[in-house]
């Protein structure tokens, strides 16, 4: 099968990009930093437009996103740009998987509002979830989509809690309450779903840490 992954330069893409290679898929990866199939920001249209005219992938992984940045880019890159490759891989797949990657901000559980950057990442991802909704009730191709909505996962994203870079030995604790997952947590739920019957769609899925009461693991 033909994947194509965007933000797969780092973090959970990457892992995904890795699993999906070493199973014998092909797989375009896409971001801004180098080592990537196609190389450019997606908040650029013409970028976004010219990989949905060269691309039919099997599987389509919505998943490049920011965290922590000025107001609107977080709902244009998270929002905007997500959800206009949504809906035109959309229409060029005519079937195979679209997995969106969301938050459990989306509900927000396990995601506080501290402040407008987080405000403006929970309302982006919603716009993602409420996209994925309004296509599958649509159904007008054979592309099953899903909103895989996910808790904190150890990547370079992980920074956004505090607005600055946090040492691995700190992070259990910095994460407030919960132990971030690991990105090989993400693939095994991606793998998953598009691993399902034919007849079945998996609309949302949500996955997080189970945190002992005390609120620590250790
Ligand atoms: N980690 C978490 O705790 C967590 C929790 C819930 C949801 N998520 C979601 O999971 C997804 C992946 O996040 P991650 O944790 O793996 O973060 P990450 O390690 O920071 O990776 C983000 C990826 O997105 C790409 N990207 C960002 N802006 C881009 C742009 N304008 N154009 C092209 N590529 C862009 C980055 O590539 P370049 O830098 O090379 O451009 C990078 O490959 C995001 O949608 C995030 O919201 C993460």
């Amino acid at each position: 099968m033909l994947f194509l992954i965007t933000g797969s330069s780092k973090g959970i893409g990457k892992a995904l990009t890795e699993h999906f290679n070493n199973e014998g898929h092909g797989v375009i990866t896409v971001g801004r930093s180098e080592g990537v199939t196609e190389r450019g920001d997606l908040t650029d249209e013409k970028f976004r437009n010219g990989l949905v005219e060269k691309y039919e992938p099997d599987v389509f992984i919505n998943n490049a996103g920011i965290a922590q940045e000025p107001f609107l880019d977080v709902l244009n890159v998270n929002g905007m740009v997500a959800v206009d490759l949504l809906q035109k891989f959309y229409q060029k797949m005519k079937k195979g998987n679209i997995i969106n990657i969301g938050s459990l901000a989306t509900t927000q559980n396990g995601y506080q509002v501290k402040d407008l950057s987080s405000a403006s990442y929970i309302l982006a991802k919603q716009l993602l979830h409420n996209a994925s909704y309004f296509l599958q009730e649509m159904h007008s191709t054979e592309v099953k989509v899903t909103s895989l909505e996910i808790g904190a996962v150890a990547t370079t994203i992980k920074n956004r809690f505090f607005g600055k870079k946090i040492a691995e030995s700190e992070y259990t604790e910095q994460t407030l309450r919960s132990v971030p997952m690991k990105t090989a947590d993400v693939v095994q739920a991606v793998d998953w779903i598009i691993k399902q019957p034919q007849h079945l769609e998996v609309r949302s899925l949500q996955i997080n840490n189970f945190v002992k009461p005390s609120g620590k693991l250790k």
